[in-house]
């Protein structure tokens, strides 16, 4: 086997999401501290961002700021090289964790097992569900009173639509909290209450008196009966189901308790995908190929006012990236190099001489990368699959100073591309509306307008519901619509038509009088439809 093959096979890219409080960052920082990547605890959490409630964007964007270190997380274990894309708490920046999730070849879902499924989690997991990508469950905080195993394993196949596969089960929790049983490797992990640590041991016949010694009578053959349950219940691990999408692992464990974190671990390098194939509007872009392609799926502008300088987030799809060599930047049709790429290994960034298919590079940019720009040696390509999301708030833009209208214009043009919010221009009075996922991105923009632009923008209500992109195979019914519907028609960024609708009703009315026509709700509809 080649070195380049070796590379690509002990490459695990992936990101952990959660609905916030799950326990995302303390799960992370646990895996880091396995992976040697950071000494003490704490050294993640001190850079996340904080869940506030109230306005307080500025003190969000800073931490944001200190966020860039921690946007990969690298780490060698077992000889596997693990790169952990971190996507932010905060719901307001959503949208930024559904791009990142485009980059990832897996993801760890964490859900709370008092909580169960959440929002949050719900929306993520749809968003992986759309390119089938590999999930494994992590049910957390065991260690406090929670729902029921089996009625949790019951409401991620309901609420998340997986298949789960349980490869460990828990022995009592909360204040009964023994430990876990690890199915996959068939060893037993006690947890001791007093020193919060974990003792494993392997195990694998559960009818032995000693598991009664070890977790008492009366959860050692709660434990059996349940095994047989989950045997008969559940199918038998898949891997192929797994990596196909078809089938979730979950595990069970305590993350600030370092409790079935080595276990998830030490099952997620095995089983998880290497770097994964991705889609370019020419073709399939295999990621042994030896010539280089990459992706940008992330932006990340420095907020000090004297550095001004960006980060593009680079996905390499295949081939080696190399330092200092001309690639070929697609859109703008033009040679680049890179003097200074980096990684991002927890807290300290490090000059990456060359980079292989899975891996992460962030590249210092003055503006010439947008979100879904393409690299490559030579070939024109355009990845596909970083999509846009149908935004759910929405407000007029307006210029709040006459004098700086040409300012106001280029750092919306630039901020939309750095993917802050998205912009719709109305057919017929041209009025600008920004969408966003949350309300804070609104403040950003805003923000960010006057003190890097200079320039001053005010918002005005709009009564809007969705604004979803339409795209029809018959020419007659789509022209059809658009004259009728001439009001509630806007353009893109890309010049594609969007539709808005200002209630589900109408939303609803539209997609039942015009069958013909296809609403999108995201605009990566080209990747829809060749799947
Ligand atoms: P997030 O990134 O998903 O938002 O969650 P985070 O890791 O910050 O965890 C949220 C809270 O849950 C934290 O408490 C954390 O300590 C706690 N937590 C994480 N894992 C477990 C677990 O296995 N058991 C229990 N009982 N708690 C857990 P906090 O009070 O918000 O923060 P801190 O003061 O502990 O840092």
């Amino acid at each position: 086997m080649s070195t380049f093959e070796q590379e690509l096979n002990r490459r695990r890219t992936f990101a952990i999401v959660a609905h916030p409080d799950a326990g995302k960052t303390t799960l992370t920082e646990k895996l880091l501290l396995f992976g040697g990547a950071i000494q003490v605890a704490g050294a993640v959490k001190s850079n996340k961002i904080k869940k506030t409630t109230t306005s307080d964007f500025m003190e969000i964007e800073k931490q944001r700021g200190i966020s860039v270190a921690t946007s990969v997380m690298g780490f060698e274990y077992n000889n596997y090289q693990v790169n952990i894309l971190d996507t932010p708490g905060h719901k307001d920046f959503a949208e930024d964790t559904y791009r990142t999730l485009t980059a990832v070849d897996s993801v760890i879902v964490v859900v709370d097992v008092a909580k169960g499924v959440e929002e949050q989690t719900e929306k993520l997991v749809e968003v992986c569900r759309m390119r089938d990508t590999p999930i494994i469950v992590f049910v957390n905080k065991l260690d406090r009173a929670g729902k029921d195993a089996f009625d949790l394993l019951d409401e991620i196949e309901l609420k998340l639509k997986l298949k789960v596969c349980p490869l460990s089960i828990n022995i009592g929790q909360g204040q009964e909290f023994k430990g876990v049983y690890d199915l996959y490797q068939q060893k037993l992990c006690l947890f001791s209450p007093n020193t919060k640590s974990e003792e494993v041991r392997e195990f694998k016949d559960i009818h032995s008196p000693e598991l009664d010694k070890l977790v008492t009578p009366f959860f050692a053959n709660n434990l059996r009966e349940e095994i047989e349950v989950l045997q008969t219940v559940y199918p038998q691990f898949d891997q192929q189901a797994y990596l196909q999408g078809k089938q979730s692992p979950v595990f069970f464990g305590s993350a600030v308790n370092n409790f079935g974190v080595k276990e998830l671990l030490d099952c997620f390098v095995q089983i998880a995908p290497r770097p994964q194939s991705f889609h370019a509007a020419q073709r399939e872009i295999r990621p042994d190929e030896s010539k280089f392609t990459g992706f940008v799926f992330k932006i990340h502008a420095n907020i000090d006012p004297k550095h001004r300088d960006r980060i593009a987030f680079l996905r390499i799809c295949s081939g080696t990236f190399h330092r200092n060599t001309n690639y070929h930047h697609v859109r703008l049709d033009k040679s680049l190099r890179f003097s200074n790429p980096t990684t991002f290994m927890a807290s300290k960034k490090e000059l990456v001489e060359e980079a292989f298919a899975g891996d992460i590079v962030g590249l210092y940019d003055s503006g010439n990368f947008k979100i879904g720009d393409t690299l490559t040696e030579g070939e024109k390509l355009q990845f596909v699959g970083i999509p846009s999301f149908s935004p759910e708030l929405f407000q007029y833009i307006e210029n709040a100073d006459p004098m700086k209208s040409k300012q106001l214009s280029k750092g919306i043009d630039q901020l939309m591309d750095e993917g802050v919010a998205q912009l719709f221009t109305r057919n017929n009075n041209g009025r600008k509306i920004v969408g966003t996922v949350g309300q804070l991105q609104f403040e950003v923009l805003q923000y960010r307008l006057e003190h890097e632009y200079g320039a001053k923008c005010r918002y005005e209500p709009i009564q809007l519901y969705k604004a979803c992109w339409i795209t029809s195979d018959n020419a007659d019914k789509l022209a059809d619509f658009k004259r009728k519907k001439a009001s509630f028609l806007a353009k893109d960024k890309h010049n594609q038509d969007v539709y808005l609708s200002e209630s589900p009703w109408m939303l609803q009315t539209a997609q039942t009088d015009y069958p013909e026509l296809q609403f999108h709700f995201t605009s990566d509809f080209n990747l829809n439809q060749e799947n």
